[in-house]
């Protein structure tokens, strides 16, 4: 039978658009699953993201925990380790901080946490024992991306019964031809398949809802012409398709993406007009720990916007503190620009803005 693909999308952070394969919106799937705490969690989430509600703790902890992974993606910063050693530091993050951090949201009823950022986070061993920490302190939304090159069957049993809420698996292809040249260094994307399928009947098998599980593509010029290929192969597999736009990993000391990055924008991010307004909700949500640093986003080259350690700081003082509030209130009356991270980020996310012109007009004006 055709499947009929779920129009409605949400997206977590404006970048990655997440599709239903079934006829249900996902989030209200797992509000039935889960309960009345991921209802109300939602329902913050959506005030949150309306940048109406600034909560007592983060809705959300993502952790960048380590920068190490099998693969070298040219499209991602891990790609190129000098890029990793400029724009990194800090610890990787212990267990032992870890469990800090989680017991930490658990006290404020934080729902969401996603251990994975810049890495492959099942090279992390015993990495189903952290997902099952987080979920025995009451995490109730509880995700991870991974390449599935090291999803064993070991791996997958014990993430079944870890209280993982969401699992996806990243291709970027439909062709063994072109996954070999998005995700250099990858093992055969048949093996990937297998892996993924290995999961998903696994977790039939066992009759378990959760996790989620999807698989994603970030849409890019070397893979774009393979989009339709791919939705059509997964959507009567895999409960969510993922797509994500891509974002050069680094801007260059124009503030645009380097050439060498430059070379993946997908046809439709080039043709786009240039944009009037933007306003980023990830300071409303979240914030990133990046080796042991806590910063208000996901970008890798947000060094300046880094908000203190966890070795120094707790995450509700920086969730409150004075350069958190600057950096919400700036998104808030769409001045952007005025911040030099924030404004770079722009310029790498949508290739024809052009941020200089609104500060040149803008100085303009005051002169
Ligand atoms: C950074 S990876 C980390 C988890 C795991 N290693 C994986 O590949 O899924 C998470 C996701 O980010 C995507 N990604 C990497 N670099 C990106 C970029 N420059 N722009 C957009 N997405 C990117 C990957 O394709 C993957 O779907
Ligand atoms: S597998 Fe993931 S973390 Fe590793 S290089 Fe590729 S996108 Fe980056
Ligand atoms: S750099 Fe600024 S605009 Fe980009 S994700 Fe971070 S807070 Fe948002």
């Amino acid at each position: 039978m055709k499947k009929k693909l779920q129009k409605k999308v949400y997206t977590t952070d404006g970048k990655v658009k997440i599709i239903s394969t079934s006829e249900e919106d996902i989030n209200l799937k797992l509000g039935k699953i889960i309960g009345p705490k991921f209802i109300e969690y939602r329902k913050q989430w959506d005030l949150a993201n309306k940048m109406e509600l600034i909560t007592e703790f983060p809705l959300f902890l993502h952790l960048d925990m380590n920068q190490t992974c099998n693969y070298k993606c040219p499209h991602c910063i891990i790609g190129t380790p000098s890029e990793v050693k400029e724009f990194y530091d800090g610890d990787f993050l212990t267990f032992k901080d870890y469990k800090k951090i989680v017991d930490e949201g658990s006290d404020y009823g934080c729902p969401s946490i996603e251990p994975q950022g810049n890495n492959e986070p099942f090279l992390t061993r015993n990495l189903h024992e952290w997902i099952y920490y987080a979920h025995k302190k009451g995490f109730i939304d509880i995700m991870l991306n991974n390449n599935g090159s090291a999803f064993t069957k070991k791996r997958a049993e014990e993430i079944l019964d870890s209280g993982l809420t969401r699992l996806r698996f990243s291709l970027d292809a439909a062709t063994p031809e072109t996954y070999a040249k998005v995700r250099v260094g990858s093992i055969p994307l048949e093996k990937v398949i297998r892996n993924i399928e290995y999961v998903l009947e696994l977790r039939e098998k066992k009759n378990y809802k959760l996790p989620v599980i999807g698989v994603s593509f970030c849409v890019m010029k070397h893979n774009e012409h393979e989009l339709g290929q791919f939705i059509n192969f997964w959507k009567n597999k895999v409960d969510i398709i993922a797509t994500q736009r891509y974002l050069p990993p680094i801007p260059n000391e124009k503030g645009v993406a380097p050439e060498k990055y430059k070379k993946y924008y997908s046809t439709e991010q080039l043709n786009e007009p240039a944009i009037n307004e933007f306003k980023c909700v990830q300071p409303y949500q979240r914030v990133m720990i990046k080796n042991d640093k806590i910063g208000p986003c996901c970008v890798s080259f947000n060094k300046d916007l880094i908000l203190g350690s966890i070795h120094s700081s707790t995450i509700h003082d920086a969730w409150h503190s004075e350069k958190m509030k600057e950096i919400r209130k700036l998104h808030k009356d769409g001045k952007y620009y005025l911040n030099k991270t924030c404004s770079d980020c722009v310029n790498l996310y949508y290739p024809n803005n052009d941020t200089n012109k609104k500060i040149n007009a803008l100085n303009q004006s005051q002169t």
